[in-house]
């Protein structure tokens, strides 16, 4: 085949086996100098595998790679980087207790580099100011946002000299207004000519950022379309092979007595700062109360207090008026408390335990799977198949350990496990994040089902259209606070929004909507 000049790489006939599944099954694949390429699929579709591939994690079973036209083969990611190949992971891989500039070095030294400390961090911040990724080179990672050790992990691949940069999944863990600010650093990578390959869940995302678009699906590909005249419903039809609505059916809440309460409730952070600083709420049974707000404002230690995830330092809180200020977890767990967390692999599972141990990681005490000296091991495992079944969790068999599922598939393994044990209340932190179109309408329809068969539903979400799609009152987080509160047919985009950036004394006086704090 002749090389077009355009193309920075191509991938042909790539095969990909892991016991079980072939996660890319002869895909093609091919990405131009100077463009935003996406790639979409359903969780599991083999994206990530895919792009492990090229970035020379994997080594695929089949099929040939081609930068510039010329023939590659890369047996490590340091292969793929001499070749301008760099990925940032769906999982960062930083070294917490490093700084900025020595995680951008690392792996450097026994390259032979000899490296001088302050030139490495003049130069992570030229390349910071060249391409609007503002990082202090000296600080520790595990002091940074998420956000921010995103860009650590973009600015040492340039430093490395990527042109081609991959990054799988980069906004799901980013608020709006940093995703605003990594899709402008995208453009000034790509009017550089390089290359640019982007995987997302997000239809609008991709549909504004790409100038084309691949789409996986059952690890094959499906179509390469230019993204200037799609729309979303095309798309989600040609990942899903199915029709896909963007909106889930709703009756009305029909709640009943108040099940989580919260009474000036005060917690720190991992820092030692205070993170909230006397938050009041009630969330009714039969009802969804969405937290909105832009993350890091206090949503997380509010989800890990009512937990038993996180002490408090003044406050009360019951389920059902049971005590749960400084409850441990299984104390929580006990009172019927279910928690879908935002950080999948560290609180939300065990990665190297089994997919059916992981489903039964709270149920192991109770009968029918915990018996008295012994676990009823038949029974967990035939729960756990039930599950896989009853929530479409897409893996070989129930026996694989936890890590080796997608992403998309661990976020359905959490909420099976959750909501199996029939809670009282639902803590739901970005529970969609990650998930694809029809995943995304899935856990929509469950959250709504829990709600309706009795469950109190606390939504934390970034999301403003999924937070007006499932709320029945929405209240607003601010520095610690609640600064505003008002049922969801109340509420509008403008109030919401502006409640979020911090905009005090909003006052629906005539709707007799509140809003309080600060
Ligand atoms: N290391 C591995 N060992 C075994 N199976 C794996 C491994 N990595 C991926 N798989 C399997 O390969 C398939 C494709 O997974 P992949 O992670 O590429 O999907 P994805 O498209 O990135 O999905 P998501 O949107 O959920 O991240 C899945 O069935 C997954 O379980
Ligand atoms: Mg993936």
């Amino acid at each position: 085949m002749k090389h077009d000049p355009q193309l920075a790489v191509e991938m042909r006939h790539i095969v990909k086996r892991f016991p079980g599944v072939v996660a890319n099954d002869r895909v093609t694949f091919s990405a131009r100098k100077g463009e935003v390429h996406a790639l979409l699929g359903e969780n599991g579709a083999g994206k990530s595998t895919l792009m492990n591939i090229l970035s020379g994690l994997y080594h695929p079973d089949e099929g040939d790679i081609y930068v510039d036209g010329r023939p590659v083969v890369f047996h490590s990611p340091r292969d793929a980087i001499r070749a301008g190949i760099g990925m940032v992971h769906q999982h960062f891989m930083l070294v917490p207790s490093q700084s900025v500039a020595e995680n951008v070095v690392l792996g450097l030294r026994e390259v032979g580099l000899t490296l001088n400390p302050r030139r490495i961090e003049a130069e992570v911040q030229r390349l910071g100011e060249q391409y609007g990724l503002p990082v202090d080179p000296r600080a520790k990672v595990w002091q940074l946002s998420v956000g921010e050790q995103q860009r650590v992990e973009i600015v040492k691949m340039l430093y490395r000299g990527a042109r081609i940069l991959i990054l799988d999944e980069p906004t799901a863990v980013l608020t709006p207004q940093e995703a605003e600010q990594l899709f402008r650093t995208l453009r000034a990578m790509t009017a550089e000519g390089k290359t640019v390959i982007f995987i997302s869940h997000k239809l609008d995302e991709v549909l504004s950022i790409a100038d084309r678009i691949t789409v996986l699906r059952g690890g094959r590909t499906v179509a390469t379309v230019e993204a200037a005249g799609m729309t979303k419903v095309e798309l989600a039809r040609l990942m899903v092979g199915r029709e896909v609505l963007f909106h889930v059916e709703k009756p009305p809440a029909r709640p009943r007595g108040a099940r989580l309460v919260m009474r000036d409730v005060r917690a720190l952070d991992d820092k030692g700062i205070p993170a909230l600083r006397g938050v009041s709420l009630t969330v009714r049974a039969g009802e969804i109360v969405a937290i909105a707000g832009v993350a890091g404002n206090g949503q997380r230690e509010l989800a890990e207090v009512v937990c038993g995830l996180r002490p408090v330092v003044a406050g009360e809180i019951e389920v059902d008026g049971r005590p749960l200020a400084n409850a441990s977890p299984l104390e929580a767990i006990r009172a019927g408390v279910a928690y879908i967390p935002e950080d999948r692999t560290g609180t939300g599972t065990a990665p190297n335990l089994s997919v059916a141990e992981n489903l039964a990681l709270k149920g192991y005490r109770v009968p029918p799977i915990g018996g008295r000296f012994f676990l009823n091991v038949a029974t967990m495992y035939a729960q756990a198949r039930e599950l896989v079944a009853r929530f479409d969790i897409a893996t070989p068999s129930v026996h694989v350990p936890a890590r080796k599922l997608s992403g998309g598939n661990l976020q359905k393994l959490i909420l099976a496990r959750e909501v199996a044990r029939d809670p009282r209340l639902i803590v739901a932190a970005y529970p969609t994040r990650g998930l694809d179109v029809g995943a995304t309408e899935s856990v929509r329809q469950l959250l709504i089902r829990e709600r309706d068969a009795g469950a109190a539903v606390l939504l934390i979400s970034e999301d403003l259209d999924e937070i007006f799609m499932l709320a029945d009152r929405i209240a607003v987080m601010y520095e610690g606070r609640i600064v505003g509160e008002m049922p969801a047919e109340e509420a509008d985009l403008e109030t919401v929004g502006l409640l979020m950036a911090g905009e005090q004394g909003v006052a629906h006086e005539e709707t007799g909507t509140t809003t309080h704090g600060a």
